[in-house]
C-alpha cells in the first residue's frame, strides 16, 4: 500500500485485490463498504474512527448519510487520509438524501451540506435514502407518525430525482441511486428517468434474500448495495419485533462459520460477497471491520455452503420503517407494495 502514514496497516487488505462491482458507466465499486450508521449507541466520534481504521485496514469504499449525524466528523478523516497520499479516486463515498429533503431546490442544498461536511468536491453515489417524504426529529420513536408524511407519488418522486440528475450535470456526483425501493417503483422510475440509477440500496441479508428484488435490479444493470448484511443483531430494541429471527444464530450459518474458524457475520459477508450484492457490514472494532474486509479475499465458500444459506431466507425484514407511515396507511407492509401494488392514500 506505499506509506500512507496513520492510514497503513500491516496486517490490513490490499485495496487491490478486493474484488469490484462494475456499474453501467464502467466505474467499478469496491465489492465491501464500511457502513457508518452508529444508531444511539455509538457517537459520531467513534464512528469517524471506525472509518480512519477501515481506510488503514484497506477499506476504500464508505456508505455515509446525512441523517447519520456523523459526516462532519468523517470529512475530517476523508480529508487527512487524502492529504497522507490516498487517492480520491480510489476512495467509493456513498451519501444519501434524507426525507425531510425532497421539496423543490432542497436536493441541491443537501447535497451540497454532505460534500461540505465529508469535504470532498464530488460524491461517487448519491441516494436518495427513503422514497418518501416525511419529517421526524432525531430519536422519535417507532410509534411516532408526521402528520404530513406522505406516501410514494410517481410524479412527486420524479421532480426528487430531476433533482438528482441535475447533480450529476453539475458534476457534484458521479452516480444517482435509489434505496428501500420496490419493482414497482423501480419500473416506473426507469420509464421516466434520463439518468438511471447505477445501485440500489436495499435489506440484504440470509434470512431476507429479496430474489424478486434482487433479480430485477441485477437485471436492470443496477448494482445491488445490502444493508443489514449480518441481520443487524444488536440494532436498539425499539427497532426489535418478536418475530425477527437472528441471522448469526441460525444453525446452518453456524455451522458453516465453524468449518471456516470464523465468526458466523463473517459467513454473512462472504454470501453477500459471493453472491453479488455489496454489503456493507458496520462495526466500530477493529477486529470484526478487518474480518468483514477479508472475508472478501479469502477462503471462499463453497458451492453447496452457498446453496445451503440459499436455502434458509426467511423473507425477514428487519427496517420495516413504520415511522414513514403516512395518515391512513394501514400498517409498515404499505412500505413495500407486497402485492406488485404502490399503497397510496
Ligand atoms: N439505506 C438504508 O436505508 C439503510 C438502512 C440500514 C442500514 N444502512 C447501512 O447499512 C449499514 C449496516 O447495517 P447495520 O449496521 O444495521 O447492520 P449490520 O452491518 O448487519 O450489523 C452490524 C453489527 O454486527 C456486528 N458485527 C459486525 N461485524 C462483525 C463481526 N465480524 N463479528 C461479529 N459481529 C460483527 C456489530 O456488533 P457490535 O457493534 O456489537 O460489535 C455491528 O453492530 C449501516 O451502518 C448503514 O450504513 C442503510
Amino acid at each position: 500500500m506505499g506509506n500512507l502514514g496513520p492510514f497503513t496497516a500491516v496486517d490490513g487488505v490490499d485495496p487491490q485485490k478486493v474484488p469490484k462491482r462494475r456499474v453501467y458507466t464502467g466505474a467499478q465499486i469496491p465489492a465491501v463498504g464500511l457502513g457508518t450508521y452508529g444508531s444511539d449507541r455509538f457517537s459520531a466520534e467513534q464512528i469517524a474512527e471506525a472509518v480512519r481504521g477501515a481506510i488503514a485496514v484497506g477499506y476504500r469504499h464508505i456508505d455515509c448519510a446525512s441523517v447519520y449525524g456523523n459526516e462532519h466528523l468523517i470529512g475530517e478523516v476523508l480529508q487527512e487520509a487524502i492529504q497522507s497520499g490516498i487517492k480520491r479516486e480510489e476512495l467509493w463515498v456513498t451519501s444519501k438524501l434524507w426525507n425531510d429533503m425532497h421539496g423543490d431546490g432542497d436536493v441541491l442544498i443537501s447535497c451540497a451540506k454532505s460534500l461540505k461536511d465529508l469535504r470532498l468536491d464530488y460524491l461517487d453515489l448519491y441516494l436518495v435514502h427513503w422514497p418518501f417524504p416525511n419529517y421526524h426529529p432525531p430519536g422519535a420513536s417507532v410509534d411516532s407518525r408526521d402528520p404530513h408524511a406522505r406516501p410514494y407519488i410517481h410524479e412527486e418522486f420524479m421532480k426528487v430525482w430531476r433533482q438528482m440528475e441535475r447533480l450529476v450535470e453539475m458534476g457534484l456526483v458521479k452516480h444517482i441511486g435509489t434505496s428501500n425501493m420496490t419493482i414497482p417503483k423501480l419500473k416506473l422510475l426507469l420509464r421516466d428517468a434520463k439518468i438511471k440509477p447505477a445501485c440500489n440500496e436495499m435489506e440484504l441479508h440470509p434470512h431476507f434474500q429479496q430474489p424478486d428484488l434482487f433479480k430485477f435490479v441485477v437485471d436492470n444493470d443496477i448494482v445491488p448495495i445490502g444493508f443489514c448484511p449480518i441481520g443487524s443483531p444488536n440494532r436498539p430494541d425499539r427497532d426489535k419485533t418478536e418475530t425477527d429471527t437472528v441471522d448469526i444464530e441460525d444453525p446452518v450459518i453456524v455451522k458453516i462459520a465453524e468449518r471456516h474458524k470464523v465468526h458466523p457475520a463473517v459467513i454473512c459477508v462472504k454470501w453477500a460477497v459471493q453472491r453479488g450484492q455489496i454489503p456493507i457490514p458496520f462495526s466500530i472494532h477493529r477486529p470484526e471491520y478487518l474480518s468483514n474486509l477479508k472475508a472478501a479475499v479469502t477462503d471462499p465458500l463453497t458451492d453447496e455452503e452457498m446453496e445451503a444459506i440459499a436455502k434458509i431466507d426467511k423473507n425477514c425484514r428487519l427496517i420495516k420503517g413504520q415511522v414513514f407511515l403516512w395518515e391512513g396507511a394501514k400498517g409498515w407492509e404499505d412500505l413495500w407494495d407486497l402485492d406488485g401494488e404502490i399503497a397510496g392514500w
